[in-house]
């Protein structure tokens, strides 16, 4: 089925995402999928970049009425643009701090396609408003932990993507590993081989980070309070410390906990002068730079333009990048598209198990072990070549 992602007058960058998205179109092509979307009203909330652009572009083209709004800081008004043209309402500004959840949410929506549980959380609190709410799909671990501490899930399925062995797999270890390296890479342009560099966090994001550090030469020192991950980061060849011998003398540290204070910033006096810091969670809150240090004017300069830099009281500069935002999403445009294929097939296709009726069980659940173990295959045989995009 040929689809508008694909047409020559859509955006390049659109276009060319699509091209690398098989699971995603091939979705999409099944008269079921299409027929479980069309005519109702899905509100969205994910990073607006090429590839979560292909998603909405297909919702829409599938007959969904799609309202989007943005995370957080990481908007790309082009796609935006080039969505409004493909018939999605989208509700974004770059600057955006916080998601435009009312704007999205007064479309009275069916489902709700959620990255940080911004709309779900919202939605779930007010549930009394919205009668024709079915349920919906949550992407990161961050918004599943807070959507299970909440609750208020009793009468709705919300499918958290990222609790999928697969999505865990593919994107957070494979996908987060390479495109957090790259955002470094391209927003310092320092050399990875040989740096002292330090992960906080072992879980498939730091575990990703880790291994792809490593094999470019980097000396990696895992820090993480689970016994077994600091376990898995020795047998996999890392050296594991506490944080503040970790940090003596590093180079870069990057924050893969997901969890909010991990860090402050008197522990950064152990780092190098010029050391920096990348964000891989979710939120850039791990860091707490508190009143510690002075932040100094913006450097501005096409390579330093995500530098924050901070006078340490001790002297020393450490340059937080982009405020520790994901720096894959800031400087690298995002996670390879192919990883990226397979978490928004995830999404797609248990949304439209909930749309059509298919998950019966209410509350904050993981993908369906049948859907996950066929996106699976379908994976490999797309990876390995095998299905033609
Ligand atoms: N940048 C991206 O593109 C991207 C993609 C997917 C997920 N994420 C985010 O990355 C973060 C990590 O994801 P994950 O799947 O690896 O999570 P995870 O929860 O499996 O792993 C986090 C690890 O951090 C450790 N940890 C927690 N608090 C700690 C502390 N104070 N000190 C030391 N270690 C601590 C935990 O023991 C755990 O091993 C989440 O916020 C997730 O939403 C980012």
């Amino acid at each position: 089925m040929t689809s508008i992602v694909l047409d020559e007058h859509v955006h390049p960058d659109i276009r060319w995402a699509a091209a690398h998205m098989p699971l995603l179109r091939a979705a999409f092509a099944e008269p079921e999928v299409r027929a479980a979307f069309r005519g109702l009203r899905v509100s969205v909330c994910l990073h607006i970049e090429p590839k979560t652009g292909v998603l909405c572009a297909l919702l829409a083209e599938a007959g969904a009425l799609v309202t989007l709004t943005g995370s957080p800081g990481t908007t790309r008004v082009d796609i935006s643009e080039a969505l409004r043209d493909l018939g999605v309402r989208v509700f974004a500004e770059q600057s955006d701090v916080v998601p435009q959840v009312d704007e999205v949410l007064a479309n009275r929506p069916h489902l709700t396609l959620d990255n940080g549980a911004d709309l779900t959380t919202a939605i779930l609190a007010e549930l009394s408003e919205h009668p024709e709410y079915l349920g919906g799909t949550e992407e990161t671990t961050t918004g599943g932990i807070l959507l299970r501490q909440q609750g208020g899930a009793e009468k709705h399925p919300i499918i958290v993507i990222n609790d999928s062995p697969l999505k865990l797999l593919v994107e957070n270890r494979f996908g987060v590993g390479q495109s957090i390296v790259q955002g470094v890479m391209n927003a310092t342009n320092l050399m990875i081989p040989g740096a002292p560099a330090v992960v906080l966090g072992y879980g498939p994001c730091g575990r990703g980070v880790a291994n792809t550090l490593r094999e470019l030469g980097a000396r990696v020192t895992v820090v993480d309070l689970d016994p077994y991950r600091r376990l898995e980061a020795v047998m996999e060849g890392h050296q594991v410390a506490e944080l503040d011998d970790a940090l003596l003398g590093s180079r870069m540290l990057f924050l893969a906990t997901g969890q909010p204070d991990v860090v402050h910033a008197a522990q950064l006096e152990q780092m190098a002068d010029q050391a920096v810091v990348a964000g891989v969670g979710h939120f850039s809150w791990e860091l707490n730079m508190g009143d510690y240090g002075e932040l100094l004017p913006g450097a501005g300069g096409q390579q330093t333009r995500f530098h924050d830099r901070y006078r340490l009281p001790s002297g020393k500069i450490v340059v937080v990048l982009a405020g520790s935002r994901m720096i894959n999403l800031v400087a690298a445009g995002g996670n390879p598209i192919e990883a990226m294929d397979l978490g928004l097939t995830l999404q797609a296709r248990s949304l439209a198990s909930i749309a059509r009726g298919a998950v019966t069980e209410p509350g904050v659940q993981p993908v369906p072990q049948e859907l996950d173990r066929r996106i699976a295959g379908d994976f490999a045989d797309a990876i390995s070549g095998k299905l033609g995009v």
